[in-house]
């Protein structure tokens, strides 16, 4: 039931977007607003789990009882989750930025005459979720990612699920209306190796208690009796 107890669970989630410097007044980042990831993490603190909360920049109250880490880039959000493993859980629901400009520049980037293009070069910033899910030696019992899909969900989501090494993926799709970032209201599709459920259309808030449900499923099936 959305009621059952986490209570003697630590679980670590990641919310919001990250931000990555361009130069000291501009920055690239995703469309997260954070609400996804502070339900989950409010319903789970409510439901009795020691809950850490590390957040991107989004305008969000920090829920009740909850541990809060609040970092902007994709190097600062990897370098908070790590620091607060161990875990029995870790929840990515953070929409991390793939990429990060090579270098920050120290000054204000000045149009250059007689020029229309300006060329950033881009990095690949560190996977949080497939390296928390290939710790050698701290990995939590249960890893979740989400997965933010326009099209062909359930092909892509499966396909993160197993090239990271995943317990289970909650795919959502955006760029629709009523579903994924920025809204109250979303929709899940959810995989694990041979099962799937879908949750919603309904609000995060909801959504989340349905989640963690199915979060206490998948880890009741894992356990050894
Ligand atoms: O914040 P809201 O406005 O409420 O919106 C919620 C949401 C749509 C952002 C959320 O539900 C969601 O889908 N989050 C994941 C968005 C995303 O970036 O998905 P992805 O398919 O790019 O990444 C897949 C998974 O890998 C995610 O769990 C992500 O956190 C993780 N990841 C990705 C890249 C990276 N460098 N490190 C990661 O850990």
């Amino acid at each position: 039931s959305a009621t059952a107890s986490l209570a003697g669970l630590r679980v670590l989630i990641s919310a919001g977007p990250t931000y990555e410097d361009i130069d000291p007044v501009r920055f690239i980042g995703n469309r997260s607003s954070g609400k996804m990831g502070f339900s989950i993490a409010a319903a789970a603190a409510r439901r009795g789990a020691d809950v850490v909360l590390v957040a991107g920049p989004v305008s969000l109250p920090s829920p009740e009882a909850v541990t809060r880490i609040n970092v902007r880039s994709a190097a600062d959000m990897h370098a908070a989750v790590m620091a607060q493993l161990p875990a029995d859980v870790y929840i990515g629901a953070a929409a991390v930025a793939d990429f990060t400009p090579r270098e920050a520049s120290a000054s204000k980037i000045k149009k250059r005459p007689g020029s229309d293009t300006l060329t950033l070069e881009l990095v690949r910033t560190p996977d949080i979720l497939a390296e928390v899910a290939a710790h050698a030696s701290q990995r939590p019992r249960l890893v979740v990612g989400f997965a933010a899909e326009t099209d062909n969900v359930e092909g892509y989501a499966r396909g993160k699920l197993d090239n990271k090494r995943l317990d289970m993926i909650a795919a959502n799709r955006v760029g629709v209306a009523g579903s994924g970032f920025e809204c109250d209201d979303n929709a899940l599709s959810v995989f694990w190796g041979d099962g799937e459920r879908a949750l919603g259309p309904a609000a995060k808030t909801e959504l989340a208690d349905l989640l963690l449900d199915l979060v206490l499923e998948r880890l009741a099936d894992t356990t050894p009796a």
